[in-house]
């Protein structure tokens, strides 16, 4: 039953995929978009669009717990619904702002800011479309499933494949922050022990770490863990010159790339 009710989902979603994307191939500036939305209503994006304003709150968060300076930045988001880490890196004077976006209307309104360059893509399928060593900061929130990549992994050793492509992306010192989705309900997350799900485990063996929680960044209970990578820096090293920003406790010592080789 609850496998027939995730291929009708998919289904649906599919086909507004494919409407909406064939209307929006027709909108050229923001005033027609913005017809557009107050025609068509699209729940998704009104939902992103009120959240904006916590949603730029979690993102300033992570980067003020980082310490990243996004000034001259090449920065990669990886589904940014709104957009709203790809309006503060601009801001910010960031050089490059580029993400990847599979849903129509997110991609059509990110696509008509004039300083953001997108691809509209199924990250899952790769990430090929995109120029190889060019971002110094890429940002992964909520567009990966834990639960779902679980099962991927399991069956076909999906995980270092998926970050071997992401990684492919990323220039020299590039830092790579990954919070991915974890299926709850009614305020209860399915898994209880994120640090100790073989998610974080198969994270861990690729040389990514746990960071301490980001306060509001990590108080929905669908994103409690963040994992980070500096390519051109082991884990341990990027805590000892960062003393002040936390990895999790039970960070493991990565053993060396285990499920990546
Ligand atoms: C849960 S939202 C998170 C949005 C934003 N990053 C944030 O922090 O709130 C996930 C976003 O990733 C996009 N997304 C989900 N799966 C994707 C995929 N396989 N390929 C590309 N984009 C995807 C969704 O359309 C949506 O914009």
């Amino acid at each position: 039953m609850a496998m027939l009710k995730r291929v009708l989902n998919l289904a649906e979603t599919r086909t507004r995929w494919f409407l909406q994307s064939r209307e929006l191939r027709h909108v050229a500036d923001m005033t027609q978009f913005e017809d557009y939305v107050a025609r068509t209503q699209p729940k998704e994006f009104l939902r992103y669009r009120a959240m904006s304003s916590s949603k730029r709150t979690e993102f300033r968060a992570v980067v003020d717990a980082m310490g990243v300076g996004l000034k001259g930045l090449r920065f990669l988001d990886v589904g940014p619904a709104y957009g709203d880490a790809l309006d503060i890196c601009h801001e910010e004077g960031a050089e490059i702002v580029s993400f990847v976006e599979i849903d129509p209307v997110f991609f059509a309104y990110n696509s008509l800011k004039p300083y953001a360059n997108g691809v509209r893509l199924n990250h899952l399928l790769g990430f090929n479309a995109l120029r190889p060593q060019t971002y110094d900061l890429i940002w992964v929130k909520g567009s990966i499933k834990a639960d779902s990549f679980e099962l991927l992994d399991r069956a076909a050793h999906f995980m270092a494949r998926w970050l071997r492509g992401l990684e492919t992306l990323a220039a020299p010192s590039c830092q790579i922050l990954i919070c991915p989705y974890w299926d709850s309900s009614g305020g209860e997350r399915a898994v209880d022990n994120v640090h100790g799900s073989p998610f974080s485990t198969a994270m861990r063996s690729c040389g990514y770490s746990a960071l301490a929680p980001i306060r509001h960044h990590n108080d929905d209970v669908a994103y409690p863990i963040t994992f980070h990578k500096e390519m051109s820096r082991p884990a341990a090293a990027w805590a000892t010159a960062h003393p002040g920003r936390g990895l999790a406790a039970g960070n493991a010592q990565p053993s060396p790339e285990a499920g990546c080789s």
